[in-house]
């Protein structure tokens, strides 16, 4: 049985992969130190896995979590561009110093591959569309400078000392135990909560921007793929559904999938943000053999349903 290292599991992303790896018999380990993930996260499957507190900024903890490891998926980090603008030193230290400290403790345990959650803002807002990965990147923000910055640590770090990665740029991720209630929420979260509740849907600008929006179904089986597959170099590989949505459309699918007619409301735009993001994903295809399995009408389905129970439990 392998041993299966996922920094950040207690989080959305991570709560999620440490389900899909127990499915595929794998051992789990968890390195969270719960800054923006959830105990309650990892319920379900508590008494299945290894759970360590603490934090990849501290290389030690590192280097004791990666004891008798043989992948690791490297999900922990601060993930919000609005968050990062307000504090890029902070940033900085968990995105990357923390992501070199996992590379630095997964090559001196001998590791044999590292899934780095890397992320779409990398492009920042190039004009082009889709977002193929050969195209030069552009980020905008101190989150997607740090994203970036992981992955050419973990790309030097094949070059230098042999470690297999693979860095996989999510495209806005969506999906249940997305937490809906910092001010830094992803904003399908947000809009499916107000879809249940019956409040209008928030929106930075005119609603014109445009997502890949990913549920994280195929988010996991990507992270999957990547740890499996016969793999050469340090590939960048996009992970999306590989379609895009802009939010007036969203707000349009989720009243029809709630029969509802609730408005928007529209405010001032947020800086760092990037106007349009859709992605080309023929090379994860290529490589990985990953496709979409779920498309954002079911996955907004799902996700409504979640939200919709958690909304009902707090009644
Ligand atoms: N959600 C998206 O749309 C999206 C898009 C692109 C990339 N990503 C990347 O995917 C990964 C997971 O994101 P998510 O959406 O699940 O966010 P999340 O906030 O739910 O998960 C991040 C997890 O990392 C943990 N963490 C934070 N700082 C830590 C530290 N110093 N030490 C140990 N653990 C720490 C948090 O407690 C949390 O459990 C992140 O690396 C993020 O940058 C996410």
């Amino acid at each position: 049985m392998k041993l299966a290292l996922v920094t950040g599991g207690a989080g959305f992303i991570g709560s999620h992969l440490v389900e899909g790896l127990l499915a595929r018999e794998y051992k789990v380990r968890v390195l969270d130190n719960f800054a923006t993930g959830k105990r309650e996260n990892l319920a379900s499957v508590l008494t299945r896995i290894e759970l360590l507190e603490g934090s990849v900024a501290n290389l030690t903890t590192a280097h004791s979590a990666m004891r008798n490891v043989d992948v690791v998926f490297h999900q922990a980090a601060l993930p919000s561009v609005p968050r990062s603008v307000k504090n890029p030193l902070e940033s900085n230290e968990i995105n990357i110093t923390g992501t070199l400290n996992i590379l630095v403790a997964a090559r001196d345990a001998g590791v044999k591959r590292v899934v780095y959650a890397a992320s779409s803002s990398a492009y920042g807002d190039q004009p082009t569309l889709p977002k193929v990965e050969t195209m030069t990147p552009d980020p905008m923000s101190p989150y997607a400078i740090a994203k970036l910055a992981g992955e050419m640590y973990a790309r030097a770090f094949t070059q230098l000392y042999g470690l297999s990665t693979v860095s996989l740029r999510y495209f806005n991720v969506f999906g249940p135990r997305q937490d809906p209630t910092t001010q830094y929420a992803g904003v399908l979260a947000k809009f499916c909560t107000c879809a249940v509740t019956g409040q209008p849907y928030p929106v930075h600008g005119d609603g014109e921007q445009s997502r890949d929006f990913t549920y994280v179904e195929n988010v996991v089986e990507a992270n999957i793929r990547a740890a499996e597959s016969a793999i050469e170099g340090a590939p960048v590989l996009n992970v999306a559904c590989g379609e895009r949505t802009t939010l007036n459309q969203i707000i349009a699918l989720l009243n029809e999938l709630t029969g509802q007619n609730l408005p928007a409301q529209y405010g001032a735009e947020r800086a760092g943000d990037v106007r349009h993001s859709h992605a080309d994903i023929a090379r994860a295809g290529k490589l990985l053999g990953y496709e979409p399995m779920i498309d954002l009408r079911e996955g907004l389905k799902r996700t409504l349903e979640w939200y919709r129970g958690t909304v009902n439990s707090q009644r």
